[in-house]
């Protein structure tokens, strides 16, 4: 029997978003944010059309899931204000029922002994700043530093751990190149724009809190550890480490070293998209790194050299034209979601932090697993027996052991998600949750299997097999 005991004073818990789970309902003051408006557009484009709306109805049942955290055994919890709950125009008049909100969700955590674990951003943007150009403008880079200030002094007191976004990278690409989020374009240019906007922005966060608060801010990344086809082959070695630049050292590298990666500038120059800068902005960035990471893994990225000559795959510019994708057979699939699962990638992203950037304190802070369908699996007392889940944490937390065994400064884990919620153009198809939400039935919550197995390896502190 092997025993995997973690570090002490290891963070369990969960990670969640406002946008996701809180709903919006009469009178709460929430201003319109990007999904509102896209799902009022164009409501086919959501999974059996269903909205934000309502999302998991958090808003209403957050006092009880206080508690459903405690039942799993949560010492912390993250997830995020809504820059339009609050400041419902993105700028100007603050509202009050949502301060009042905010304040009784971190005083509860707070009672009841979870950490609460804040993001000032996650994919949320007001429909009043996108009309001026959302993350492209700098006018919402000064918005967005006013917005996080305001939440700074609202809830520092008692808020030490803070992060300036959610996998900034998810804006960019879904919004600029892939087409997952709105606006819905295909144009490097501005994704590489909206990258560096955001990355100012969270520099800018980052000089503000240390200015003038006590705690900890870090950032939220989506790692996606990235494999060559053949590691003995020169070429596809290169492409898969220009994948890297594009998709996980663009914003590792600002973040934690202050500077953008030579081999990513030297391309974008390349391509003359350059974004609009000034010297000043570049100062500001080397001076306001990260206290610590958060690391989201879900899936590794496997690559292969071009097999056309290096050109335009599509009518634009695209991080492809730079290598290919490879799809390697025998590969553990999650079906659900299309991801494939590969438990030693976290022990990869690990030693990467800890032998690349200073083995700077991190923690991992979403991994989990999507499933469609979970009803299939409800026994005769009404729980859904997710044993897939369970082996999946099991999976990823020997290899988070090993690294941690080595010497990575990892602090803690916290799996995607608390309960069942809205993912974006998804929205309920895949549930990730350690509860179940019947929506059907205004949110009622039900406790997973692996809620159980949660509680007692945050109680053990880790797990025997
Ligand atoms: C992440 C994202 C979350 C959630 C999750 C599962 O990329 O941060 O908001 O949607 O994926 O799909």
């Amino acid at each position: 029997m092997t025993v995997y005991r973690f570090p002490k004073d290891f963070f369990w818990g969960s990670a969640s978003s406002g946008p996701q789970t809180e709903g919006r309902f009469n009178n709460d003051g929430k201003g319109d944010n990007i999904w509102d408006y896209w799902y009022r557009q164009e409501p086919d484009k959501f999974f059996n059309q269903v909205g934000p709306d309502k999302a998991s109805y958090g808003y209403i049942h957050y006092k009880e899931d206080i508690q459903l955290m405690k039942k799993t055994g949560h010492n912390s919890f993250r997830t995020s204000i809504q820059w339009s709950r609050l400041i419902p125009d993105g700028v100007g008049s603050i509202n009050q029922k949502a301060v009042a909100f905010y304040n009784d969700f971190i005083d509860e955590l707070i009672a009841n002994g979870i950490e609460p674990f804040i993001n000032l951003y996650h994919f949320d943007m007001p429909v009043a700043l996108q009309e001026e150009g959302g993350w492209l403008s700098r006018k919402t880079i000064d918005a967005y530093v006013y917005f996080a200030q305001t939440c700074f002094q609202l809830f520092g007191d008692r808020v030490k751990y803070w992060f300036t976004h959610n996998e900034p990278i998810v804006p960019a690409e879904g919004g600029y190149l892939y087409q997952f989020h709105y606006p819905n374009e295909q144009n490097l240019k501005h994704a590489v724009q909206v990258a560096f906007n955001e990355a100012l922005a969270s520099a800018r966060a980052i000089e503000k809190y240390h200015q003038t608060q006590d705690g900890k801010i870090g950032i939220i990344l989506n790692v996606t550890p990235t494999y060559p086809r053949d590691k003995n082959n020169p070429e596809d070695v290169k492409a898969a480490s220009i994948a890297d630049a594009f998709f996980n050292r663009s914003f590792l590298d600002p973040a934690i070293k202050g500077q953008f990666p030579k081999d990513l500038v030297t391309i974008i120059k390349e391509l003359d998209m350059i974004p609009h800068h000034t010297a000043a902005d570049l100062e500001v960035i080397s001076k306001n790194t990260i206290d610590f990471l958060g690391v989201n893994y879900y899936q590794p990225r496997r690559v292969q050299a071009k097999e056309k000559a290096i050109g335009k795959t599509a009518n634009q510019p695209m991080p492809e034209d730079y290598f290919d994708y490879y799809d390697m057979p025998g590969k553990k699939m999650n079906p659900y979601r299309g991801w494939e699962i590969y438990e030693k990638g976290i022990y990869d992203i690990m030693i990467t932090i800890r032998d690349d950037y200073g083995n700077i304190p991190c923690f991992i802070s979403e991994n989990g697993m999507g499933v469609e369908g979970e009803e299939r699996y409800v026994n005769k007392d009404g729980q859904i027996e997710d044993d897939y889940r369970i082996e999946f944490i099991k999976g990823h937390l020997r290899y988070l052991h090993q690294a941690i065994e080595e010497g990575a400064n990892c602090l803690g884990y916290h799996l995607w998600t608390f309960m069942d919620n809205w993912s974006w153009t998804n929205a309920y198809k895949n549930r990730y949750g350690l509860i179940a939400v019947n929506l059907d039935k205004q949110g009622e919550r039900t406790i997973k299997k692996s809620g159980y197995f949660f509680k007692e390896l945050s109680k053990y502190n880790g797990f025997e097999d």
